[in-house]
């Protein structure tokens, strides 16, 4: 879960690592009376899970309450790479004398962590990694020891830092690695880290993924942090019955048990939909191991929930659970929908048990149910029926 940069302003000013103040606001009036309180120059930002806001004029100095205002109006409403802004933070000026990079992130292919630093931060930052890598310092960090003040140092020198600066910046990093450590973060970035025209060194903009494998047991307070707004509803319904949900933009509605399984569903429908008026795949449902009745139920609930489905593909190989135990589940699920089961339901049973299942289905002989005997003519005939 990545978080907006007055969230992570936020996470960072617990853990001690220097921020400046920070104001949220929704509207251009609240935006005034927040630089009114602020006092002085403040900066007018975007609060967008995007980066390159500067580039998009979605970042605006303002000397006074009033520029704050104008900034506001014309920030408010703008398409940052498809994000509308809604929210903007008013964050005291800064007198910057020099821009740097930090960030500290998983490195998953080397099963490690990883710094990246550099003296010559800001927004062409992107830029530099392309064109002068070696401005970019890449230091591994060992998962076990992570940053401490002697690494730290290592990082400052590695990206150049100038002799009379490691001291400070290094204790910035040590800090800004307890809040990757601490939240259980997989990135923590700031871009521009700054020197001030007073010598201070301040994170003046922060990017944060929180490693949401980590929130439910280890950070139930992670949960305040989601965007519950910006995230799809149905998503947001599978999420609570524990699904693994993905939505997608097409019309044939996907269930199977197994990531890969799921997968290849996906590629096979798309693959007959071709076939089929260009029908698509409408989510990515994996229903996992336990295809019990409940199960089987939230999944048809939130996938019927999809205004945009036609019809569902029901494709499950039994092997712990058995195809008798999803062929009951599904009957159970048809039973406890009633009438909001609308629409038409292929479902293609094979592996363990796999007569008994289809018996009990053939035998139930619900309406809207056909018994597929293939994945293959499972695919064609819920794309047929989408495009019916
Ligand atoms: N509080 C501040 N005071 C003064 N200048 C600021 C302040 N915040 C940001 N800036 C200036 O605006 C630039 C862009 O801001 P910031 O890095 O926060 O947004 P961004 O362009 O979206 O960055 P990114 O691409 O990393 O998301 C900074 O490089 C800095 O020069
Ligand atoms: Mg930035």
């Amino acid at each position: 879960m990545d978080l907006y940069e007055y969230q992570a302003r936020d996470v960072f000013e617990k853990y001690g690592v220097p921020v400046l103040a920070g104001i949220v606001a929704d509207t251009p009036e609240e935006v005034k009376a927040a630089a009114e309180k602020l006092g002085g120059v403040v900066v007018v930002k975007a609060q967008v899970k995007t980066g390159g806001r500067g580039k998009a004029g979605g970042v605006k100095v303002a000397k006074t309450p009033d520029e704050a205002y104008e900034a506001a109006k014309a920030i408010f409403g703008l398409d940052i790479k498809g994000h509308i802004v809604k929210r903007v933070m008013v964050a005291a000026g800064a007198r910057i004398a020099e821009e740097f990079y930090f960030s500290v992130l998983l490195d998953r292919s080397n099963r490690s962590y990883l710094s990246l630093c550099s003296v010559e931060g800001g927004m062409e930052i992107e830029e530099l990694a392309v064109e002068r890598p070696e401005a970019l310092a890449r230091i591994e960090v060992d998962p076990l020891t992570g940053i401490d003040k002697a690494k730290a140092v290592e990082i400052a020198r590695a990206a150049k830092f100038p002799e009379d600066l490691i001291e400070k910046v290094s204790d910035v990093f040590v800090k800004l690695y307890e809040v990757y450590k601490g939240e259980d973060a997989t990135l923590v970035e700031v871009n521009p880290l700054v020197r001030t025209e007073e010598g201070d060194i301040i994170a003046l903009d922060g990017k944060v993924t929180l490693d949401e494998n980590a929130s439910e047991i280890r950070h139930p307070e992670h949960e305040e942090l989601e965007d519950k707004d910006a995230a799809d509803p149905l998503e947001a319904k599978a999420k609570k019955s524990g699904l693994n949900y993905v939505k997608l933009d097409g019309e044939v509605g996907i269930i199977g048990n197994g990531a890969g399984l799921v997968m290849s569903t996906l590629d096979v429908v798309a693959y007959a939909g071709e076939n089929h008026g260009g029908v698509k795949p409408a989510n990515f449902l994996d229903i996992g191991g336990g295809a019990s009745a409940e199960v089987m139920a939230n999944g048809l609930d939130v996938i019927l929930g999809d205004p945009q489905v036609k019809s569902v593909f029901v494709n499950v190989f039994g092997g712990i659970t058995a195809c008798d135990a999803v062929a009951n589940g599904i009957k159970g699920a048809l039973q406890t929908l009633g009438d909001t089961a609308s629409k038409p339901l292929v479902v293609r049973l094979d592996g363990n048990r796999v007569e008994e299942g289809r018996a009990i289905l053939a035998e139930y002989a619900h309406p809207l149910v056909t018994l597929a005997a293939t994945m293959d003519e499972g695919a064609d005939k819920a794309a047929e029926l989408a495009n019916a």
